[in-house]
Protein backbone atom coordinates (compact mmCIF):
# COMPACT_ATOMS: atom_id res chain seq x y z
CA UNK A 1 0.00 0.00 0.00
CA UNK A 2 1.16 3.43 -0.49
CA UNK A 3 0.26 6.76 0.38
CA UNK A 4 0.52 10.31 -0.58
CA UNK A 5 -1.09 13.13 0.86
CA UNK A 6 -4.77 12.26 1.66
CA UNK A 7 -4.86 9.45 -1.19
CA UNK A 8 -4.06 5.98 -0.58
CA UNK A 9 -3.18 3.31 -3.00
CA UNK A 10 -4.19 -0.11 -2.86
CA UNK A 11 -5.10 -3.59 -5.62
CA UNK A 12 -8.48 -3.42 -5.80
CA UNK A 13 -10.60 -6.14 -4.10
CA UNK A 14 -12.90 -8.71 -5.76
CA UNK A 15 -15.96 -7.27 -3.48
CA UNK A 16 -15.46 -3.60 -5.07
CA UNK A 17 -16.10 -4.14 -8.24
CA UNK A 18 -19.54 -1.88 -7.96
CA UNK A 19 -17.92 1.17 -6.44
CA UNK A 20 -14.51 0.80 -8.94
CA UNK A 21 -17.55 0.24 -12.06
CA UNK A 22 -19.57 3.44 -10.68
CA UNK A 23 -15.92 5.55 -10.69
CA UNK A 24 -15.80 4.31 -14.33
CA UNK A 25 -18.83 5.20 -15.29
CA UNK A 26 -18.83 8.93 -13.59
CA UNK A 27 -15.60 9.41 -14.95
CA UNK A 28 -16.66 8.64 -18.93
CA UNK A 29 -19.94 10.36 -18.25
CA UNK A 30 -17.74 13.19 -17.38
CA UNK A 31 -14.84 13.43 -19.66
CA UNK A 32 -16.77 11.58 -23.03
CA UNK A 33 -19.71 13.82 -22.79
CA UNK A 34 -19.91 15.19 -26.48
CA UNK A 35 -17.35 12.12 -27.94
CA UNK A 36 -19.62 8.99 -27.28
CA UNK A 37 -23.01 8.99 -27.85
CA UNK A 38 -25.38 10.40 -25.46
CA UNK A 39 -27.99 7.59 -25.67
CA UNK A 40 -24.83 5.43 -24.87
CA UNK A 41 -23.82 7.60 -21.46
CA UNK A 42 -26.82 7.64 -20.38
CA UNK A 43 -27.86 3.75 -20.82
CA UNK A 44 -25.54 1.24 -21.90
CA UNK A 45 -22.61 2.11 -19.94
CA UNK A 46 -23.81 1.53 -16.49
CA UNK A 47 -24.58 -2.51 -17.09
CA UNK A 48 -21.85 -2.65 -19.03
CA UNK A 49 -19.04 -1.68 -16.99
CA UNK A 50 -20.75 -3.85 -13.85
CA UNK A 51 -20.36 -6.76 -15.72
CA UNK A 52 -16.57 -5.54 -16.69
CA UNK A 53 -15.67 -5.35 -13.50
CA UNK A 54 -17.62 -8.07 -11.95
CA UNK A 55 -15.46 -10.54 -14.39
CA UNK A 56 -12.09 -8.24 -13.98
CA UNK A 57 -12.12 -8.54 -10.44
CA UNK A 58 -13.45 -11.66 -9.53
CA UNK A 59 -10.23 -13.41 -10.60
CA UNK A 60 -8.69 -11.01 -7.74
CA UNK A 61 -4.76 -9.95 -8.07
CA UNK A 62 -3.24 -11.56 -11.33
CA UNK A 63 0.36 -10.58 -12.49
CA UNK A 64 -1.10 -10.37 -16.05
CA UNK A 65 -4.05 -7.48 -14.46
CA UNK A 66 -3.16 -4.94 -12.20
CA UNK A 67 -5.75 -3.27 -11.13
CA UNK A 68 -4.68 -0.52 -8.57
CA UNK A 69 -7.08 1.58 -6.35
CA UNK A 70 -6.57 4.89 -4.90
CA UNK A 71 -8.91 6.06 -1.96
CA UNK A 72 -9.46 8.81 0.48
CA UNK A 73 -11.95 9.71 3.34
CA UNK A 74 -14.63 9.56 0.44
CA UNK A 75 -14.11 6.44 -1.18
CA UNK A 76 -12.30 5.47 -4.26
CA UNK A 77 -11.01 8.46 -6.67
CA UNK A 78 -8.73 7.00 -8.85
CA UNK A 79 -8.70 3.76 -10.96
CA UNK A 80 -5.53 2.32 -12.86
CA UNK A 81 -5.33 -1.18 -15.18
CA UNK A 82 -2.70 -2.42 -16.67
CA UNK A 83 -3.04 -5.69 -19.00
CA UNK A 84 0.52 -6.87 -19.08
CA UNK A 85 1.84 -8.33 -22.44
CA UNK A 86 -1.65 -7.70 -24.29
CA UNK A 87 0.17 -6.49 -27.36
CA UNK A 88 3.23 -8.50 -29.76
CA UNK A 89 4.48 -5.13 -30.86
CA UNK A 90 3.53 -2.98 -28.70
CA UNK A 91 3.28 -4.84 -24.66
CA UNK A 92 1.10 -3.95 -21.74
CA UNK A 93 -1.42 -2.19 -22.29
CA UNK A 94 -2.60 0.60 -19.95
CA UNK A 95 -6.41 -0.33 -20.55
CA UNK A 96 -8.06 2.65 -17.78
CA UNK A 97 -7.21 5.64 -16.37
CA UNK A 98 -10.13 7.56 -14.40
CA UNK A 99 -9.75 9.74 -11.54
CA UNK A 100 -13.03 10.93 -10.38
CA UNK A 101 -13.96 14.20 -12.05
CA UNK A 102 -14.07 16.53 -8.51
CA UNK A 103 -9.93 14.92 -7.99
CA UNK A 104 -9.11 15.50 -11.60
CA UNK A 105 -5.70 17.31 -11.74
CA UNK A 106 -4.25 17.32 -8.44
CA UNK A 107 -1.65 14.47 -9.49
CA UNK A 108 -3.72 11.41 -8.50
CA UNK A 109 -4.01 10.53 -12.33
CA UNK A 110 0.07 10.41 -12.28
CA UNK A 111 0.25 8.41 -9.05
CA UNK A 112 -1.94 6.10 -9.58
CA UNK A 113 -0.44 5.65 -12.72
CA UNK A 114 2.90 4.85 -11.37
CA UNK A 115 1.59 2.84 -8.47
CA UNK A 116 0.17 0.23 -10.89
CA UNK A 117 3.01 0.32 -13.54
CA UNK A 118 5.40 -0.83 -10.41
CA UNK A 119 3.22 -3.47 -10.23
CA UNK A 120 4.04 -5.37 -13.52
CA UNK A 121 6.23 -8.37 -12.97
CA UNK A 122 9.77 -8.37 -13.55
CA UNK A 123 8.93 -10.27 -16.77
CA UNK A 124 8.03 -7.33 -18.40
CA UNK A 125 10.80 -5.06 -17.19
CA UNK A 126 11.86 -4.49 -20.83
CA UNK A 127 8.58 -4.57 -22.92
CA UNK A 128 6.66 -1.61 -23.50
CA UNK A 129 3.79 -0.26 -22.59
CA UNK A 130 1.22 1.59 -24.72
CA UNK A 131 -2.38 3.03 -24.55
CA UNK A 132 -5.07 4.39 -26.59
CA UNK A 133 -7.00 7.24 -26.52
CA UNK A 134 -9.30 9.66 -28.26
CA UNK A 135 -8.02 11.28 -30.99
CA UNK A 136 -10.60 14.75 -29.05
CA UNK A 137 -9.27 13.81 -25.63
CA UNK A 138 -6.97 16.57 -25.65
CA UNK A 139 -6.54 16.81 -22.04
CA UNK A 140 -5.76 12.89 -21.30
CA UNK A 141 -2.92 13.24 -24.02
CA UNK A 142 -1.70 16.51 -22.67
CA UNK A 143 -1.46 14.60 -19.68
CA UNK A 144 0.06 11.63 -21.43
CA UNK A 145 3.25 13.79 -23.31
CA UNK A 146 3.95 15.95 -19.91
CA UNK A 147 4.73 11.78 -18.51
CA UNK A 148 7.08 11.23 -21.47
CA UNK A 149 4.63 9.00 -24.12
CA UNK A 150 5.61 8.79 -27.77
CA UNK A 151 3.01 9.44 -30.09
CA UNK A 152 3.64 6.37 -32.48
CA UNK A 153 0.31 6.22 -34.13
CA UNK A 154 -3.04 7.62 -35.15
CA UNK A 155 -5.87 4.68 -36.09
CA UNK A 156 -9.34 4.37 -36.26
CA UNK A 157 -11.00 2.62 -33.08
CA UNK A 158 -14.03 0.55 -32.70
CA UNK A 159 -15.66 2.61 -29.63
CA UNK A 160 -18.39 0.45 -27.35
CA UNK A 161 -20.64 3.06 -28.29
CA UNK A 162 -20.69 1.56 -31.88
CA UNK A 163 -19.14 4.40 -33.18
CA UNK A 164 -15.71 3.77 -35.16
CA UNK A 165 -13.64 7.25 -33.68
CA UNK A 166 -9.98 8.28 -34.59
CA UNK A 167 -7.37 7.44 -31.51
CA UNK A 168 -3.78 7.94 -30.70
CA UNK A 169 -1.28 5.56 -29.24
CA UNK A 170 1.12 6.59 -26.91
CA UNK A 171 3.78 4.03 -26.18
CA UNK A 172 6.60 3.81 -23.68
CA UNK A 173 10.02 1.82 -23.96
CA UNK A 174 9.56 0.19 -20.62
CA UNK A 175 7.84 0.58 -17.67
CA UNK A 176 11.08 2.08 -15.97
CA UNK A 177 10.97 4.56 -18.48
CA UNK A 178 7.22 5.83 -17.48
CA UNK A 179 7.74 5.42 -14.00
CA UNK A 180 11.15 7.66 -13.95
CA UNK A 181 8.72 10.46 -15.94
CA UNK A 182 5.78 9.84 -13.37
CA UNK A 183 8.07 10.16 -10.69
CA UNK A 184 9.73 13.89 -12.46
CA UNK A 185 8.31 16.35 -9.90
CA UNK A 186 9.01 19.30 -12.53
C1 LIG B 1 -6.43 11.95 -17.66
C2 LIG B 1 -6.47 11.80 -16.15
C3 LIG B 1 -6.40 10.34 -15.75
C4 LIG B 1 -5.24 12.52 -15.57
O1 LIG B 1 -5.29 12.42 -14.15
P1 LIG B 1 -5.22 13.76 -13.26
O2 LIG B 1 -5.13 13.36 -11.84
O3 LIG B 1 -6.31 14.68 -13.66
O4 LIG B 1 -3.87 14.35 -13.81
P2 LIG B 1 -2.58 14.79 -13.01
O5 LIG B 1 -2.98 15.89 -12.07
O6 LIG B 1 -1.88 13.60 -12.48
O7 LIG B 1 -1.74 15.35 -14.22
C5 LIG B 1 -2.22 16.52 -14.75
C6 LIG B 1 -1.78 16.62 -16.18
O8 LIG B 1 -2.78 16.13 -17.03
C7 LIG B 1 -2.97 17.05 -18.11
N1 LIG B 1 -4.32 17.52 -18.00
C8 LIG B 1 -5.29 17.01 -17.21
N2 LIG B 1 -6.45 17.66 -17.41
C9 LIG B 1 -6.20 18.60 -18.33
C10 LIG B 1 -7.00 19.58 -18.97
N3 LIG B 1 -8.30 19.73 -18.67
N4 LIG B 1 -6.43 20.36 -19.88
C11 LIG B 1 -5.14 20.22 -20.19
N5 LIG B 1 -4.31 19.31 -19.61
C12 LIG B 1 -4.85 18.50 -18.71
C13 LIG B 1 -1.92 18.12 -17.94
O9 LIG B 1 -0.78 17.69 -18.64
C14 LIG B 1 -1.67 18.09 -16.47
O10 LIG B 1 -0.43 18.55 -16.04
P3 LIG B 1 -0.39 19.98 -15.25
O11 LIG B 1 -1.51 19.94 -14.24
O12 LIG B 1 0.97 19.97 -14.66
O13 LIG B 1 -0.64 20.98 -16.31
C15 LIG B 1 -7.76 12.45 -15.52
O14 LIG B 1 -7.79 13.82 -15.85
C16 LIG B 1 -9.03 11.77 -15.95
O15 LIG B 1 -9.55 10.89 -15.27
N6 LIG B 1 -9.60 12.21 -17.07
C17 LIG B 1 -10.88 11.67 -17.55
C18 LIG B 1 -10.76 10.25 -18.04
C19 LIG B 1 -9.74 10.09 -19.12
O16 LIG B 1 -9.71 10.85 -20.08
N7 LIG B 1 -8.91 9.05 -18.94
C20 LIG B 1 -7.93 8.70 -19.91
C21 LIG B 1 -8.52 7.80 -20.93
S1 LIG B 1 -7.39 7.40 -22.24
Amino acid sequence: MAIDGDVRFRDAAPDEWESVSALHVASWRSAYRGMLLDAYLDGAIAEERRALWRARLAGGTRPDQIVVVGEDGSGIVALACILAGQDRRWGSLIDNLHVRPDRKRGGIGRLALAEAARRLPPAYAGTPLHLTVLEANRAAQSAYENWGGALVERLEADLPDSQRLPVRRYAWATPAALTARLERRT
